[in-house]
């Protein structure tokens, strides 16, 4: 039968006519003389009608009962249906099976997030996989356009480095050619050459660090865009920084809204994603973990999350009871699938309780001089309606390459975004160190070798003037836009400790 191929994201045009769908089995159910399909081709779903009648007899039978994943071609009319997922149906009249799929893994009922990241490779077919990753789409291609429209150059820096651009503890070190080399921890050195050539660079690519710690904010392997700017101060950095973040979050808002609300992300949190952000230096940060503001939010945390256990105990036995219980079997399993849901909230919620008066702790102690730690960062941005520009940190918490500030050279020229909600930062810039003196004093007293170094230092030898630009964790970012709890779900293939397959 010759009939138009088409996708599902373009029914629409096809309303009253035959098409031919080609997808996979994302669901089906039958009763009797009529099957239902929901069919995913990739660019969205589709509920699928099949009769059983004369047509129908050569393929009737395998189509009623395929298992989930099966690849199948099929051929029907398109109808507008507003209460089917998607806003169309095709009412079958020819149905091909490419492909029965046996037992796959991933069925509707919830899993664990150990096994899912095990079958990453078949996870993200999952519809909550499939938005995340097409939002992550959509940053990464405003993230390009931003830089293109202002005229940025784009800018390859080398994924191979000989010498750290970030801590050296978090160094992966591979062996080239019998040498010791490492994997770009950041692009910014080999940038900031580039930007005395094009005046504003950036790049964009992966990065890597050995974070010897599982957390929901770290990865080993991750994205990163870093503009840098010639003749550029730290307020021209920080507004291009707030500009970026809006344009992003104004995009995805744009383009992703009914995802957003079905990956159940608080849309007027993320309207609220205007300019101007909120300007704090480091030294207020610290006062702001010092104050009774903070302590409320944490006293408030633990009778909410309290009260919320209590609650989910009685719901859980509830929910048990029907299981075991005589009801029909769909509504066991139901009330089973809920249970495990729960539980699940409950353990995170007990982890998140237990360590609330750590958290206290850390924060009424802070003392000037150290790192804001992750759980002092989520106390501020959480203080806060938008995100916010933490500046001037001590030089000691930041890298060598930060501009010491004349007025108070305790403190560097540079800042943290730290994302609202509490999800922490997702960009750190600066001003660089453009005194050729300074800078040398600088990478002796890291004790680093200055000769691995010595091709940056020629660019305050040669006509050194004020830069400076930052960085924008790509998974951070989708992880906040999205509203995820942790960072693994952004990326195709997440690395971590502890996670290098598939
Ligand atoms: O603050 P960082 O370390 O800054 C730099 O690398 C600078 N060289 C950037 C620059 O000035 N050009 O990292 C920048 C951002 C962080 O704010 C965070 O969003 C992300 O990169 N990031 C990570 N994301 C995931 N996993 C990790 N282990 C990350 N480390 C940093
Ligand atoms: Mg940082």
């Amino acid at each position: 039968m010759e009939t138009t191929r088409t996708t599902i994201e373009r029914l629409g045009d096809y309303v009253g006519q035959t098409v031919t769908l080609s997808g996979w089995v994302y669901n089906s159910r039958a009763s009797g003389k009529i099957a239902f399909i929901i069919l995913r081709d990739g660019t969205g779903n589709c509920q699928c009608i099949l009769e059983k009648n004369e047509q129908a007899e050569s393929y009737f039978a395998e189509m009623k009962k395929l298992p989930q994943e099966s690849s199948v071609e099929l051929t029907g009319v398109v109808s507008k249906e507003a209460r089917a997922t998607g806003g169309f149906e095709l009412k079958v009249e020819h149905a091909t099976l490419l492909q029965k799929a046996q037992d796959y893994p991933i069925t509707p009922k919830p899993h664990g997030v150990d096994f899912l990241m095990k079958k990453r490779h078949l996870w993200f077919r999952s519809q909550r996989q499939w938005h995340i990753l097409r939002i992550r789409a959509t940053i990464i291609d405003e993230i390009r356009r931003f830089y293109n429209d202002r005229g940025y150059v784009l800018i390859d820096t080398p994924l191979f480095a000989p010498a750290a651009g970030e801590g050296s503890q978090t160094l992966f070190k591979v062996d080239y050619f019998g040498d010791p080399i490492y994997l770009a921890q950041t692009g910014q050195l080999y940038l900031e050459a580039a930007c005395m050539a094009h005046r504003k660079v950036y790049c964009f690519g992966p990065t890597f660090r050995a974070e010897k710690s599982k957390t929901r904010r770290h990865l080993t392997e991750f994205w990163m865009v870093e503009p840098e700017i010639a003749f550029s101060d730290l307020d021209e950095l920080i507004s291009v920084a707030e500009e970026f973040v809006c344009s992003i979050t104004q995009r995805v808002l744009k383009d992703h809204r009914a995802e957003l609300i079905e990956l159940g992300r608080n849309i007027e949190e993320l309207e609220a994603v205007k300019a101007p952000f909120h300007r704090i230096t480091y030294s207020e940060a610290a006062d702001l973990l010092h104050s009774d503001k903070a302590k409320a939010l944490l006293d408030n945390d633990l009778v909410e999350k309290t009260a919320r256990v209590t609650e989910l105990d009685a719901k859980i036995e509830e929910l048990e009871a029907v299981a075991k219980g005589g009801g029909k079997q769909w509504q066991k399993d139901k009330a089973a699938a809920e249970a495990i849901g729960c539980r699940e909230e409950r353990t995170e919620l007990r982890e998140q309780i237990t360590n609330i008066p750590r958290h206290m702790e850390l924060a009424a102690g802070f003392e000037w001089g150290s790192d804001l730690g992750g759980s002092d960062e989520t106390i501020i941005s959480r203080l806060h309606d938008r995100p916010i520009f933490v500046t001037h940190y001590p030089k000691q918490v930041k890298a060598f390459y930060m501009r010491v500030d004349r007025d108070d050279p305790r403190v560097v020229q540079g800042f943290d975004l730290l994302a609202s909600q509490g999800f922490g930062e997702i960009i750190g810039g600066s001003s660089r160190e453009e005194d050729y003196d300074r800078l040398v004093a600088r990478i002796k007293e890291e004790k680093l070798p200055l000769e691995d170094y010595e091709w940056y230092v020629d660019l305050r030898r040669y006509g050194s003037v004020p830069h400076g630009g930052f960085g924008l964790g790509v998974e951070r970012t989708v992880s906040w836009l999205c509203g995820l709890k942790h960072i693994r779900e952004t990326i195709p293939y997440p690395r971590m400790m502890g996670q290098c397959y598939p």
